[in-house]
């Protein structure tokens, strides 16, 4: 079976074609390099001692995809590639809109155009609203609030409307969040500037690059204060998507799940997890609240356990350590 694989060069991209190619799939793979590069790329083939068809194009370019569906016959699409920094969508909604939407409806026409009829697409806990009780179920009322999650939900609905008429089988998974690295430290989350969130900017100021950690808030109602998330080791969440592909193979239309743990687990013990386990001095301090988080997120995993037989199994542990791995390099 021959997956093709958008935005593989990608965080979450690149550790599920680690997993394709060990689970013994084809894969091709597209990527602009808008956030990533060829070190992905190279990482994947040099952990799994296999080749990749890559393609260095924008999903926006219809003459690209045109390119890649006739050189390959594509039976399965994980729809990776987006732009995804909140505060990035706030500021710059039209591209926002512009590069998440049109990539989405692109991989439709090819579909439509190539007779591929089955798609997964990286969805995002964010599409749900703040104020649901928790676990969150799949279930759970929606209603982003900023241009990325719009975004996110606009795609959902494209996808199911576009599945249902024409008898697709797409599996739309809501990531929680994605943390760790493959535990060969070769591949990782590699964010530009300054990070955004939480695992990365640890890192990095255990490695000194930042003086202290912001901790955005200890008032919140949590057991210590802190925002309480839900983490999920990003080698786990490659293999949900080996399972999610088995699942479309059995079955059409649109179907939503979950990937998450379950657990919750709060900024602070993130923080002396990253510190015990790896040794290191991460100083910090409490700062205001960041605008827009909410207290707490967490998933109920039932529904991608019983139905795709999907578990995360890594610990709090194992995604410090790995990130570490990554990123002391
Ligand atoms: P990432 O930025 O590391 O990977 C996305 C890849 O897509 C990048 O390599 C980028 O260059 C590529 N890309 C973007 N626009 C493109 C375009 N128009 N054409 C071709 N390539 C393009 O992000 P990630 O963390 O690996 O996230 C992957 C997907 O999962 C995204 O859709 C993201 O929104 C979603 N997601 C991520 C998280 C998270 O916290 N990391 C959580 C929930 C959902
Ligand atoms: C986690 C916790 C922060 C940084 C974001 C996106 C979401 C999804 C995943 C794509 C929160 C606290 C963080 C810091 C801190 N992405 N924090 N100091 O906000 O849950 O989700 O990434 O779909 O859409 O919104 O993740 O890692 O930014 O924050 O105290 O320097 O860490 O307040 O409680 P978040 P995060």
């Amino acid at each position: 079976m021959k997956i093709l694989v958008t935005g593989g060069a990608g965080y979450i991209g690149s550790h599920t074609c680690v997993e394709l190619l060990d689970a013994g799939y084809d894969i091709v793979v597209i990527d602009n390099f808008s956030n990533s590069d060829m070190a992905a790329i190279d990482g994947v083939k040099q952990i799994t001692g296999k080749d990749i068809p890559f393609y260095q194009a924008d999903l926006r370019d219809m003459a690209a995809l045109d390119q890649i569906f006739t050189d390959h016959r594509i039976d399965c699409i994980i729809h990776f590639a987006g732009k995804k920094a909140v505060g990035e969508s706030v500021a710059m909604p039209v591209e926002y809109y512009d590069n998440n939407l049109n990539s989405t409806l692109n991989l439709c026409k090819a579909m439509e155009k190539y007779d591929v009829t089955k798609l997964i697409f990286s969805s995002s806990a964010t599409v749900y609203r703040g104020d649901n009780p928790m676990p969150l179920t799949e279930d759970a009322a929606l209603g982003p609030i900023n241009p990325y999650g719009w975004s996110k939900f606009m795609c959902e609905q494209i996808l199911q409307d576009a599945a249902a008429a024409n008898g697709w089988s797409v599996v739309l998974l809501r990531y929680f969040n994605p943390v760790g690295a493959h535990t060969s430290g070769i591949i990782g989350e590699n964010p530009r500037g300054i990070p955004n969130n939480l695992i990365p900017f640890i890192a990095q100021t255990a490695c000194g690059t930042h003086r202290e950690l912001n901790i955005f808030g200890d008032d919140y109602d949590t057991p210590d204060g802190t925002g309480v998330r839900d983490y999920i080791h990003v080698v786990d969440l490659a293999l949900g998507h080996i399972k999610a592909m088995d699942y479309c193979n059995k079955n059409t239309g649109c179907a939503v799940f979950n990937l998450g743990t379950g657990k919750g687990v709060s900024v602070l013990e993130m923080v002396e997890t990253f510190k015990r386990v790896n040794q290191v001095d991460v100083p910090y301090a409490i700062a205001p609240r960041r605008p827009g988080d909410s207290a707490t997120s967490y998933a109920d995993p039932a529904k991608a356990e019983q139905i795709l037989g999907f578990r995360a199994a890594k610990s709090v542990e194992d995604m410090c350590r790995d990130s570490w791995g990554f990123n002391r390099r």
